[in-house]
């Protein structure tokens, strides 16, 4: 019998169980056998570095390293740092600093923190981004991570990373409204489906959007406690769950806030004042129930001292009403909670690595999955030893449906050992036949395309009239740009869990969306949507349609074959790298007419691009979800066509804010992209105003005139105007006409997201290595407006983030490809921008009380790219 190995994790030893693999590696063990769910599972390859743990007090991964190397060192989580009771000063420095979004890179990038404090006191500014260039944040929060780490060492932050402003009041403000109630009442009236009031002295807010990183819980608790007059801590926001949340579709657009922020604080409001109605009738109040006072849901009749509270009053009963819009919500003047930087609600856990996440998930009795995809698109399976695999220890089933491989297994590294077997079983017969990838965009040009005429904004089958021509004494630009393929790249693979029982199937997802997943799954399964219910579990930050619809799928697949067994599904990363929906690749023209002035006089734009948003549609052939295009019996990808509508797809912000007086747009819609794409952040914005953007600097030289004063002779638009001046102003911009040389440069690129969400004006400055080429940014200012703020920091480190990621994509990022299939499985063959390539940031937030929530997480995605093209101009 061999011996048992001992492992000493944060102080303690762990004798593992009998019979395990020496082999092992030390993140299944401390994850699976241990319980800690702080270090993460990101690629397994040692690359990301998610995992990282500290042995003998240096930072190491933990993915690959057998547990019988490191038997009898001191390995330390960050479970082990501190608890939530009683953090580590470098956890309480992110909470602090908030330097996370969706977490995932937390408990990795706190290591590699204490990892470097334990080799160097008090490191410099350099040798932090240096300790962490290794480890990956996806969301983009590098910069956030370095000032934590400064804070925690004592050294001096000299500069906030965002301000808020408070904006020039707007004469006649547009304000815009969906109606008497906000479009999710509407559809879910109910005011139970929204507050509940729970004995215990807490109130629960119930919202159809998901939280993946962005803050959305945070936001929406502190609107509702403003609202019902509570302390924040005392609201609970539900997890998103088929039944029982509102259906509020997909998180999908930058809508969040603002489709559920208006809906909660309405239902916050009625609530409220039902509650005050009671309290009128049971203090006998001589003041009338508009005038009883509330603080922290104690109830008051200030003519005569009574009391009661929400919860004496109310607690598990039901309101039993519809939300009607009687009652007023609080002005803006009122607010004390809304417009606060309160701290997120799921920071602690997180960066003290408790359970947060789907991977995190355990179910009584579970077991393992992980699937093996084709090698390539058209990868036709020609023979599989499937008894090879099913031999091979702790193996429960291997699941063959067509095309569809997969196997099942007691412990995760059992089935991880099987996925091996099965790559080398298999044996394929790859028929894909993909263009050149250095051919993409003559490819892309020389397809049939399907063209429609935008008309402010919108795509219509309007007659597409001739290219707009200059008049004498015109000058003419014209400029092509592109777009590679960019993919989400989400830091932790996607995961699912499933459990098939009594004929009902439960499926944990991090979904955009439980309802069209609920339906998707239906559809794929032949299942009623009754027969399935869809549970939301945060995964790590998803940037819009990845893989994790397809893993929840594959999860159901190997929960129907184990009926009884909750299966936890995981893709590895080249799952992710090789099979997501990418951002499509694009192809943007431009040509433009200076009048003599130099003021444009004619703008013609036209777009060439695959689909941006694949997902499937009830109702519509055809079926997104891979492993169903892969089963036996097939169900055909589903196949999108055009959208006519506003600011879809490709067309997204192809339409300049700016005041031309004759403007052509035409979008030309591809089919059949050879890479599988859907929504990825922006979708077509960021293409459309890079493209828009980076001509405007060369109309800008035409004309003789400075880029920040050409920008404000062509914007009428006041907010615009506003967000342009103040990123020039903090930026400390100087007019100029000609490039700075000497290698280094400055840039501004300005839009509002879909032209009717957030304003963003981004300045970047930075240096090129004229020897290497090299790119190096410095210091980049966001001015934002995104009406009325409900969380600054929250909304700051969407914006920061957003941008990051958008520099990531410009800077280093393209999908590799060869005929044969997708090239970049790994974050080796997909690099992106790491810490040592992160500028300064400094965001100035233009609050605007009076004004409606506009969606910002995708407001500096756009802008992005020019900014620093222009800086490089
Ligand atoms: Fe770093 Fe999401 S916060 S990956």
């Amino acid at each position: 019998m061999s011996e048992r190995i001992t492992l000493h994790v944060n102080g303690i030893d762990h004798e593992l169980p009998a019979g395990i693999d020496p082999e092992t590696p030390l993140l299944t063990v401390l994850r699976n056998d241990l319980g800690l769910k702080g270090p993460k599972f990101g690629c397994g390859l040692e690359q990301c570095n998610a995992c990282k743990v500290l042995i003998d007090g240096a930072d190491v991964p933990s993915c690959e390293i057998p547990i019988a190397r490191v038997a009898g060192l001191a390995i330390t989580t960050v479970e082990g740092l501190g608890t939530p009771d009683n953090p580590h000063p470098l956890q309480e420095a992110f909470v602090e600093e908030q330097a996370i979004q969706c977490g995932y890179c937390a408990s990795g990038m706190i290591i590699a923190a204490q990892g470097l404090l334990n080799r160097v006191r008090y490191p410099t500014d350099d040798e932090i981004r240096a300790a962490l260039a290794d480890n990956i944040c996806r969301c983009g929060v590098y910069e956030r991570v370095r000032r934590a780490i400064k804070m925690r060492i004592g050294r001096p932050i000299w500069e906030p990373i965002y301000e808020v402003v408070e904006g020039e009041p707007i004469p006649d403000p547009p304000v815009e409204t969906d109606g008497p109630l906000p479009a999710s009442l509407v559809t879910t009236p109910e005011l139970d489906r929204w507050v509940r009031i729970n004995p215990g002295g807490t109130i629960t807010i119930f919202t159809g959007k998901v939280e993946y990183g962005q803050g959305i819980q945070t936001a929406v608790a502190q609107i509702a406690a403003e609202e019902l007059d509570v302390d924040l801590a005392r609201i609970e926001v539900a997890g998103v769950a088929t039944g029982a949340a509102p259906d509020e579709g997909a998180t999908v657009g930058s809508l969040s806030l603002e489709t559920t922020g208006p809906a909660v604080r309405q239902a916050a409001a009625e609530a409220r004042q039902h509650l005050l109605d009671l309290a009128f009738e049971e203090l006998e109040a001589e003041t009338p129930a508009a005038g009883l006072v509330v603080a922290d849901g104690t109830i008051t009749d200030p003519a005569t001292g009574r009391q009661t509270t929400y919860w004496d009053l109310f607690a598990g009963r039901r309101f039993e009403r519809p939300v009607t819009g009687a009652a007023a919500p609080k002005p803006a003047a009122a607010h004390r909670l809304v417009g606060r930087p309160e701290t997120r609600l799921d920071l602690l856990a997180k960066v003290t690595g408790q359970p947060s996440y789907l991977h995190d998930l355990e179910l009584p009795g579970m077991v393992y999955g992980r699937v093996l995809r084709p090698p390539a698109y058209d990868a036709h399976l020609v023979s599989f030893d499937e008894a090879a695999v099913r031999a091979l220890p702790g193996v429960i089933a291997v699941v063959r449906d067509g095309r569809f491989l997969a196997v099942i297994a007691e412990r995760e590294e059992q089935a991880v050992r099987a996925l091996a077997a099965m790559k080398e079983q298999a044996v394929w017969d790859n028929r894909t036949a993909l263009p050149p990838q250095d051919q993409l965009y003559d490819y892309m040009l020389a397809q049939p395309s399907r063209d429609f005429l935008v008309d402010r904004g919108t795509a219509t089958t309007d007659p597409i009239p001739p290219r707009l021509e200059e008049e004498p004494g015109d000058r003419v630009l014209a400029a092509t740009y592109y777009r590679p393929y960019h993919m989400h790249g989400s830091l932790g693979p996607s995961a699912a869990a499933a459990l098939f029982q009594d004929g009902r199937l439960t499926v944990w997802a991090q979904t955009q969306g439980v309802y069209p997943q609920q339906a998707a799954l239906a559809a794929a399964l032949a299942m009623e949507p009754d027969e399935i219910e869809v549970i939301y579990a945060e995964g790590s930050g998803c940037y819009g349609h990845n893989g994790a619809d397809d893993a929840a799928f594959d999860a159901a697949l190997l929960a129907l074959a184990l009926p009884g067994r909750p299966v936890a599904l995981q893709w590895m990363r080249e799952d992710e790298h090789g099979w997501e929906p990418y951002g499509s690749a694009m192809v943007v023209k431009l040509q433009a007419a200076l009048d003599e002035a130099g003021a444009v006089r004619a703008w013609n734009h036209d777009v060439w691009s695959f689909a941006h948003t694949t997902r499937s549609r009830p109702g519509a052939a055809g079926t997104s979800l891979v492993a169903a295009w892969h089963r036996a019996e097939p169900i055909e990808p589903f196949q999108p066509g055009p959208t006519l509508g506003n600011n879809f797809g490709e067309y997204r912000n192809a339409d300049p804010l700016y005041a031309f007086p004759n403007r052509r747009i035409v979008t030309h819609f591809l089919a059949g992209s050879p890479l599988r794409t859907s929504s990825l952040r922006s979708l077509g914005a960021y293409a459309n105003v890079f493209a828009i953007e980076s001509f405007m600097d060369e109309l800008a030289a035409a004309a003789g005139v400075d880029p920040v004063e050409f920008r404000l002779r062509h914007l009428a638009d006041k907010r615009a105007r506003a967000v342009v001046e103040a990123a020039a102003a903090r930026a400390g911009w100087e007019p100029r006409t000609w490039p700075a040389g000497e290698g280094r440069g400055r840039g501004i690129a300005f839009a509002r997201y879909k032209n009717r969400q957030a304003y963003a004006a981004i300045v970047v400055d930075l240096e090129v290595d004229r020897t290497t080429g090299a790119i190096q940014m410095k210091r980049a200012v966001i001015a934002a407006d995104a009406g009325q703020i409900v969380n600054p920091d929250g909304l700051s480190n969407q914006l920061e983030g957003g941008f990051i990621q958008a520099a990531s994509w410009t800077l280093h990022e393209a999908v590799a490809f060869d005929e044969s299939g997708v090239r970049s499985q790994d974050w080796d063959g997909y690099p992106i921008l790491r810490a040592t390539g992160v500028p300064e940031l400094a965001t100035v937030l233009i609050n605007r009380p009076e004004q409606p929530f506009l969606g910002s997480g995708e407001g500096t995605q756009p802008p992005a790219p020019a900014a620093i093209a222009n800086a490089v101009y």
